[in-house]
């Protein structure tokens, strides 16, 4: 496994499994078999319903709980210094631990420097490791960074072959801010694993085309949390540290970025109301 080191000093693995979508009876089953294959990073949230079924895994997993790095997010509902207060509280009391790796702003709405304010005091209180933000283009992302007492430590946007973001890893990179990548297989659309390029680089290095799609996003400094309920493909998208992209390769990757969301990011009015309709 590689390791990255949060601008508080945290060491965090680049690689890791995601929950999102996964059912809450399918939860438990799904964290079991990640940390079997060896996935010590699991990316859940308050907003996904399936904390409990994440904490059960991890608390009857046997392995130490240091060796276990967890990331909840909090749902824009809960923004607001009260209202956070709570939800950090109730997020720990749902995954029955007694700290969290990772806190990220789930959404750029309502209070949400209130919210913040409420994980600078767990941070400080010592219930989360390290803070974070999720969704958060430039604009708001250097918003924050100015005006946060402690400074995120990593960013969670949408983030694949064909959306590479180069305004907001620029962004980061500037203000020191560790990206993470959601949707890494662009969520298995856009034709990802017939595309010709993706293919032939495959075929070059005799790995499946998710192999690639994923190390690309490694070899870019990115953290990476692909979502399968499928042991076979959680395997396969273990396994990327066997092999390695040359500059050329990279290259021709970066011409798939195409620009467009998956989501629309959280300024889009589209996107607002579709979570108010759900
Ligand atoms: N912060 C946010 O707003 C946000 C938004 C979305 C996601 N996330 C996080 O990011 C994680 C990953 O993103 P995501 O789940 O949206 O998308 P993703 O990981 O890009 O793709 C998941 C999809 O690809 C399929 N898949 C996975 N591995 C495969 C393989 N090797 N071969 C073929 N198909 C494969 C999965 O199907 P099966 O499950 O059937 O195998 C699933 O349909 C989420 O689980 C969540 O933790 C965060």
């Amino acid at each position: 496994m590689e390791y990255v080191t949060l601008n508080n000093g945290i060491k965090m693995p680049q690689l890791g499994f995601g929950v999102y979508q996964i059912s809450v009876p399918e939860t438990e089953r799904c964290v079991n078999q990640a940390l079997e294959i060896g996935y010590r990073l699991l990316d859940t949230a308050q907003f996904y319903g399936n904390e409990e079924g994440v904490g059960r895994a991890i608390r009857h997993s046997g392995l130490p709980r240091q060796e276990i790095f967890l990331t909840t997010k909090l749902w824009f509902t809960e923004s607001g210094y009260e209202r956070a207060r709570a939800a950090i509280a109730s997020s720990l009391e749902k995954l029955g631990l007694d700290y969290i790796d990772l806190f990220l702003i789930h959404q750029p709405y309502g209070d949400y420097y209130g919210a913040y304010r409420a994980l600078e005091e767990a941070y400080r209180e010592g219930t989360v490791k390290a803070l974070g933000v999720s969704n958060f283009y430039p604009d708001r992302l250097i918003d924050i960074c100015h005006f946060a007492q402690v400074k995120p430590a990593l960013n969670q946007i949408e983030l694949h072959v064909f959306q590479q973001q180069p305004s907001s890893m620029e962004t980061m990179r500037r203000y020191g801010v560790q990206p993470e990548a959601w949707g890494p297989l662009a969520r298995g659309r856009r034709d990802l694993f017939t595309n010709p390029l993706l293919n032939q680089i495959a075929q070059r290095h005799g790995r499946p085309v998710s192999q690639i799609a994923l190390r690309y996003l490694l070899q870019l400094g990115v953290v990476i949390i692909p979502k399968s309920t499928h042991p076979e493909r959680m395997a396969e998208n273990f396994d990327l540290f066997g092999f390695q992209l040359d500059e050329s390769e990279m290259q021709a990757l970066a011409t798939l970025n195409e620009g467009d969301y998956l989501a629309p990011p959280p300024s889009r009015t589209e996107h607002v109301l579709n979570l108010i309709r759900n």
